[in-house]
């Protein structure tokens, strides 16, 4: 049976760096409140007219990921990236992301799935190319939340931040790779997490973010609860589907929404802190972008060997949510 397996990673992340005390000055709120209820401590903004459009950090990581991966742009047959803040509402930013990598045989598209983007993109690809149509792919997760936080909310700005990962997969036909994808969708919960018209004010200490006519709004409290259970639920079907127990995974590298939720869901999965991979404090919740950033800072730290099991878990607007148990391979 042929899989997808993970050859290289990259990641890009703005320069500018919003902590918790800047945004002391912009909403009614603490380093101290943020840091005991999220774990984050600072975020990337990015800013307009630097080359950070979502296309051009999903850009500059996927070059990091296929230099890794030694396989060049034009030998890609599919480019699929997990948004929900393309540069524009259309053409797809993928396609943006082709354009600039003069990667002219591959099929691009986005995929919108909330924070869980990125999972519903890997399945894709992998799923391409266990049929055989498909034999290099390029999966995203890049996103400019700034653009679409409500600047005067506190209890979403303080949350968001921007970045992009990327991951090279080729086939296997080998025991490693992605040895599956679960993924899970519940529309009547959409309502807990959404992008909402109107417009907002940025703060002047915020002058170089470009605002678009939607805002993020969140029931967090609700969704903090299905989140916790979701993430574990997932986990498991992912694991037993293997047979495997959590005792067989090196690394969990969950959704970076908030260390509260991630500490829940891994408790209730029995797998110790310090086999969770977390970068929230420096980045915040990057939506899709999360889970790629932050195995691509996983796996240069040089936390995975080869034939290492890693859990990937993720929970989403949708709401959206899904595993995948991946055996190291790069
Ligand atoms: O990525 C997709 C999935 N995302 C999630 O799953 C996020 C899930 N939700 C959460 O992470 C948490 O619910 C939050 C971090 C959003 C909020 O934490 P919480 O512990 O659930 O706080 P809360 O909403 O229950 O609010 C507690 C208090 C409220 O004040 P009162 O009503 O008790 O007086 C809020 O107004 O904290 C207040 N509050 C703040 N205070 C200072 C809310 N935001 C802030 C803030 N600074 N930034």
């Amino acid at each position: 049976m042929i899989k997808g397996r993970i050859v290289g990673t990259g990641s890009t992340t703005p320069k500018r760096i919003l902590t918790n005390k800047d945004l002391e000055t912009i909403v009614d709120t603490t380093d101290e409140w943020i840091t005991r209820r999220t774990g984050i401590k600072e975020r990337r903004i990015s800013s307009n007219g630097q080359g950070e459009n979502t296309s051009d950090l999903a850009t500059s990581a996927s070059l990091k990921a296929l230099e890794m991966a030694g396989v060049s742009a034009d030998a890609l047959d599919m480019i699929v990236m997990g948004t929900v803040t393309p540069d524009r509402q259309f053409p797809s930013a993928a396609c943006l992301v082709q354009k600039a990598l003069n990667a002219s045989k591959a099929v691009a598209f986005d995929v919108s799935a909330g924070c869980s983007g990125f999972l519903y993109a890997l399945s894709v690809a992998t799923n391409a190319i266990a049929t055989g149509n498909c034999k290099n792919a390029l999966v995203i997760g890049a996103e400019r939340l700034s653009t679409i936080t409500n600047w005067e909310d506190r209890s979403t700005c303080v949350l968001l931040g921007d970045g992009a990962g990327a991951v090279v997969l080729t086939p296997t036909t080998e025991h490693d790779g992605i040895l599956s994808t679960h993924l899970e969708s519940d529309g009547s919960f959409w309502n807990l997490l959404y992008a909402s018209n109107g417009t907002y004010k940025i703060p002047e200490i915020l002058d170089t973010v470009e605002g678009k006519p939607f805002y993020v709004k969140m029931e967090g409290n609700r969704l903090f609860k299905k989140a916790v259970e979701c993430l574990a639920d997932i986990a498991l079907v992912a694991l037993e589907h293997h047979g495997l127990s959590s005792a067989d995974i090196t690394l969990m590298v969950p959704h970076q929404a908030n260390l509260r939720i991630i500490r829940a869901a891994a408790e209730r999965l029995s797998i110790p802190m310090d086999k969770v991979y977390t970068n929230l404090q420096k980045y915040g919740n990057t939506s899709s972008a999360s889970i790629p950033i932050a195995l691509d800072e996983a796996n240069q730290e040089g936390l995975l060997k080869a034939g290492d099991y890693v859990l990937l878990v993720t929970f989403g607007a949708g709401l959206t949510w899904g595993a995948s148990v991946v055996k190291w391979s790069v």
